[in-house]
């Protein structure tokens, strides 16, 4: 029978299954954003979160990086704070700052305040991620959500935060609060995930940005119990967790209950894998930051990434972290193009 490829045999769900794969498949997280033109071009004078609640809008941003890359997957575009957003909470994206939020989150009666996200709160998700999978077809679409410390930061802190101080305290001096605002959290997390896998995303990426903040004592004892419930609560299609800064957290979040875990530039991946477990593909891991170097040293970081990878049983190729908003498109295309004439298998 001819083999037509679909999203659900493609060479990324594969690499996240651990199943052999034609390429290394290559996405990168923050590949819709400033760093192309055509999108600051139509996001031109349209408010961040009011962007993501236009589903014509949100489909082309994410096919923006698709057709200029021929990258192996689509990540929705969307944002981490979306539905907390949707379920209530008054909040804004500040460009060139991250989430803001009018009430920071304190006490008990504040985590009360925050309502479980419904389907209904979200529909212009669900419609984007109908045009999208109908457009894209036998490519891929990543589906997102922030896990709860990472919201849980934004929340507590009130905006972007470099210590975390806020949110540290109150998980070590109200660990009631904490776990109350984790709980609701990860349910509107669930939801939010259901509800693009309903829609027909092929996997999704839960984004704990912000958890190499902790130690591994802490994350274990504070995080960990509402990320895997998020993560083994979802059936049917790939799960991705990622973090940055993880290197000593990578066991617990082997643990979690994904298939796939991400991991930034500070551990090469034969060594995240060791660390990780058994049974567990990997992504990941340029340094962002290469994208501004000379193409010979990029090429020979790619391999090297290529390389280290092929410790894990699958390797989906990203970098350690988001695309820089400077960073030339051309350099990710010239990466694209190496990983996929790099042979996957030795
Ligand atoms: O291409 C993609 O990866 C999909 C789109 C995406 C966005 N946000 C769009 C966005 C994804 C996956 C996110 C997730 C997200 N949002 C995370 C986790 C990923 C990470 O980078 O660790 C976090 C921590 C956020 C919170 C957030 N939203 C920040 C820190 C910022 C940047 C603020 C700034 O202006 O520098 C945002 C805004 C944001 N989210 C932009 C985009 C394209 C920039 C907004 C703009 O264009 O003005």
């Amino acid at each position: 029978m001819g083999a037509m490829t679909t999203a659900h045999d493609s060479a990324f769900v594969l690499a996240c299954l651990g199943k052999p794969v034609p390429h290394t498949p290559v996405w990168f997280m923050r590949q819709a954003g400033r760093s192309l033109p055509e999108y600051r071009k139509v996001r031109a004078g349209i408010p961040m979160l009011e962007s993501c609640r236009r589903p014509e809008l949100v489909a082309e941003i994410t096919l923006q990086p698709v057709r200029r890359y021929g990258v192996d997957a689509a990540i929705l575009y969307s944002d981490i704070v979306v539905p907390v957003a949707a379920a209530g909470v008054d909040l804004d994206i500040v460009p060139g700052t991250g989430p803001v939020v009018a009430e920071p989150v304190h006490t008990e009666a504040d985590v009360a305040r925050i309502r479980q996200l419904t389907p209904d709160d979200v529909s212009y998700v669900d419609q984007a991620v109908r045009l999208l999978v109908a457009e894209l077809g036998a490519t891929p679409l990543i589906g997102f959500a922030g896990a709860p410390f990472t919201l849980a930061s934004y929340l507590v802190e009130g905006g972007p935060s470099r210590t975390h101080a806020k949110t540290k305290a109150m998980m070590y001096g109200q660990p009631d609060v904490w776990h109350a605002l984790c709980t609701r959290l990860a349910d509107i997390t669930l939801e939010f995930l259901r509800v693009q896998i309903a829609a027909g995303v092929s996997a999704v990426q839960l984004f704990d940005s912000w958890a190499g903040a902790l130690s591994e004592a802490d994350y274990r004892r504070y995080v960990l119990p509402h990320s895997s419930r998020v993560l083994q609560k979802l059936q049917g299609v790939p799960r991705i967790h990622f973090g940055v800064g993880t290197a000593e957290l990578l066991t617990a979040m082997g643990e979690a209950g994904a298939d796939v875990v991400g991991v930034d530039w500070r551990t090469p991946l034969d060594v995240a894998t060791a660390r990780i477990g058994a049974g567990k593909a990997v992504q990941g891991n340029l340094d962002p930051c290469l994208m501004f170097a000379p193409w010979p040293v990029v090429e020979t970081e790619v391999r090297r990434v290529l390389a280290e990878g092929r410790a894990a049983p699958g390797h989906v190729f990203n970098l350690g972290h988001g695309v820089l908003p400077e960073t030339d498109p051309d350099m990710l295309a010239r990466v694209v193009d190496l990983v996929h004439s790099t042979v996957a298998q030795p």
